[in-house]
């Protein structure tokens, strides 16, 4: 089974994907990550080098890479869902995906401690807030979603996903 963790920037996709990867005993993917290793970049550096529109394409051919795995728990960007042909690939096979979903006042926190100098995509609170109003239907469209309460430890996140799993919840 491959689970596809979605959901905006700073919610805990990849620290809760790595917990969940564990609990299954799935590999673990974090398509930032993949995208970074084979461009030999850093995901800024991407965004610089060829804007939104570079960024896309190399995140897309990681993601297609991603999907050759039958097996992985995989944490995908924060716009990963809101390309139509990515979903897709996400669709593909024996796949689950759940979209975590803290309010946006945790994300905005933590994007606020994490920096954003790695999120060219978080400017100001006002700009991701927008964002990530528009971007909602998109996160919707997962099969699972995991509401996420403010001071919720990724560990019992994780747990309940699990649980969900396992369960034939998903
Ligand atoms: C993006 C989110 C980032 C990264 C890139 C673009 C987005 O991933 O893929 O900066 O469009 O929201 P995280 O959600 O892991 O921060």
């Amino acid at each position: 089974m491959r689970v596809f963790l979605t959901g905006f920037m700073g919610s805990g996709k990849t620290t809760v994907g790595r917990l969940l990867s564990d609990r299954l005993e799935l590999p673990f993917v974090d398509l930032d990550r993949e995208i970074e290793l084979r461009a030999g970049m850093s995901v800024r550096e991407i965004f610089e080098a060829g804007g939104e529109a570079l960024f896309r394409r190399l995140e897309q051919e990681a993601l297609a890479a991603a999907v050759a795995r039958p097996e992985a728990v995989i944490a995908t960007g924060g716009g990963t869902v809101t390309v139509e042909p990515n979903l897709r690939l996400l669709e593909q096979g024996d796949a689950v995906s759940v979209w975590l979903d803290p309010p946006f006042s945790v994300i905005s926190q933590r994007i606020g401690a994490l920096g954003k100098e790695d999120r060219p995509l978080f400017q100001t609170e006002a700009q991701a807030l927008d964002l990530y109003r528009r971007r909602l239907p998109a996160y919707r469209r997962s099969a699972i979603r995991m509401a996420v309460e403010a001071g919720e430890q990724p560990e019992e996140v994780a747990a309940r996903i699990a649980l969900l799993l396992e369960g034939g919840g998903g």
